[in-house]
């Protein structure tokens, strides 16, 4: 056998003692699979006194995670979060002197990713970051090697399961977002600031990286359209649902003949589609490639467990002396690409309108339609009580993103309309 693979451990939180754990109850697995034993030599954490349920004995604690630099490591893995601070300095500081990093920072690696892929490089170090996409599912090692071959047209991801909790709670219960997200905070499954979630941002983060790995290009989390589920109401769900669809929060990357496109936000999709039936905090990715055609990955993309499940995968393919780019082509390789705008996209659209119930209503609206090219596919008028306003739900052909922006502007300006008009796009997967 050869020598062990000296590990240091920085965070020992959710996923820093998952780690940990699983690196104890699987080291014979893991040695055979490697050819080698995985020490952890040094550990560092906030608070030392801190019962994290892992046996600390014999490991070295230093309260300075800088200090791990100094603890001989092969390997430092960064388990704290955050994408500058302690965490940014440790990375980079690891790379600079050649030691490899394994990290679940998707903050820091959208936000600094080219730059630390580069001193990686320089130092022939592997910076690996398979936890930091999608949790538990091997979305990384699948596009640099099991799904190597392809190009990739586009990729749709539920990338964050606590928006996919939410979602799927409103649509199984009839309940609406406000009600649905203060219940997830009291049981522990949402942030007391929710905004990362449920606004997009962790999954923007997560789609920036998975652009660069599926093209080739540097990571740019300022190109990325964002919008998150808090418009969504039990009322979408609920029409979403007579049509025929249902609505997910999706990250999508996709190389139009405009540039890359990157947008996170809400979107109806067929029922009948694969990606529809992940249900509560799962994650699920779904990829065109060129040879292989559609794949879907589906997982737990968060926790302990699951996400440590990915640290170790990365720990076990330096253990293996595996040598990567940290995002699969070399950094000088990349090329900067045009970002395509939203506003030049083509998609199908679902409204919901709320107006008043008088004659020529139906008429003031398909005229603006008429005029900006907007084809509806369906139109459905509900019926209401006196006390409550109509409502119209339609859907529509493809349209021009910029048309449809246009006519919702118009739409909401007209004296018969009583509230801002919900647009949610479609996305056929
Ligand atoms: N949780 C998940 O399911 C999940 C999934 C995928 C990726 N990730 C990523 O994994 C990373 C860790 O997440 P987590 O959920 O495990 O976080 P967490 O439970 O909050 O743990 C963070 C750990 O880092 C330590 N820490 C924070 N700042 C530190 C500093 N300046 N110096 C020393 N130690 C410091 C904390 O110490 P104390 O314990 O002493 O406070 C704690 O042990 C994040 O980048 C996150 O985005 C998490």
């Amino acid at each position: 056998m050869s020598t062990p693979l000296k590990i240091a451990v920085a965070g020992l939180g959710t996923v820093g003692a998952g780690t940990l754990k699983l690196l104890a109850e699987n080291a014979d697995i893991l040695r055979m699979r490697c050819g080698r034993a995985i020490d952890v030599v040094a550990v560092s954490a906030r608070e030392r006194g801190k019962d994290r349920g892992v046996d600390l004995s014999g490991v070295k604690w230093v309260d300075d995670p800088l200090a791990l630099l100094d603890c001989g490591a092969d390997v430092i893995v960064e388990l704290m979060g955050g994408s500058e601070g302690a965490a940014r300095a440790l990375v980079e500081g690891a790379l600079a002197k050649g030691t490899h990093v394994v990290s679940a920072n998707k903050a820091l690696i959208a936000h600094h990713g080219l730059a630390l892929a580069k001193l990686a490089e320089d130092n022939h170090a592997v910076l690996a970051f398979e936890a930091a996409v999608a949790g538990g599912i091997p979305i990384i090692q699948s596009l640099r090697d099991g799904l190597g071959a392809n190009r990739f047209s586009r990729i749709a991801g539920i990338l964050n399961g606590t928006g996919n909790y939410i979602l799927t709670t409103m649509q199984k219960q009839g309940r609406d977002f406000d009600d649905v997200l203060a219940e997830a905070q009291a049981l522990g499954y949402a942030e007391a600031d929710p905004s990362f979630d449920v606004d997009g941002i962790d999954a923007a983060h997560k789609l920036a990286i998975l652009t660069s790995l599926a093209y080739g290009v540097p990571v740019d989390i300022a190109s990325v359209h964002i919008e998150g589920i808090r418009s969504i109401s039990a009322a979408d769900i609920t029409h979403a649902r007579e049509l025929g669809y249902r609505i997910k929060l999706l990250g999508i990357t996709e190389m139009t003949s405009a540039g890359v496109l990157q947008r996170v936000h809400p979107c109806l999709v067929r029922e009948a589609a694969p990606i529809a039936a992940i249900d509560g905090a799962f994650n699920a990715i779904h990829l065109e490639g060129n040879a292989v055609g559609r794949v879907l990955l589906e997982g737990a993309g968060a926790g302990a467990g699951p996400t440590a499940s990915s640290v170790v995968a990365d720990i076990l393919q330096i253990a293996r002396g595996a040598h990567y780019y940290p995002f699969t082509v070399k950094s000088s390789d990349m090329k900067a690409v045009k970002h395509a705008a939203i506003a030049d996209m083509t998609s199908r659209y679902y409204l919901r309108l709320s107006v008043k119930d008088e004659p020529g209503v139906l008429a003031q609206i398909t005229a603006i339609f008429a005029k900006a090219g907007i084809s509806v596919q369906s139109l459905i008028q509900h019926d209401h009580t006196p006390d409550t306003p109509a409502r119209i739900v339609m859907t529509t052909h493809d349209t021009k993103e910029s048309a449809m922006q246009q006519a919702l502007q118009q739409i909401a300006s007209l004296a018969t309309v009583l509230e801002a008009p919900q647009m949610i796009r479609m996305e056929s997967l």
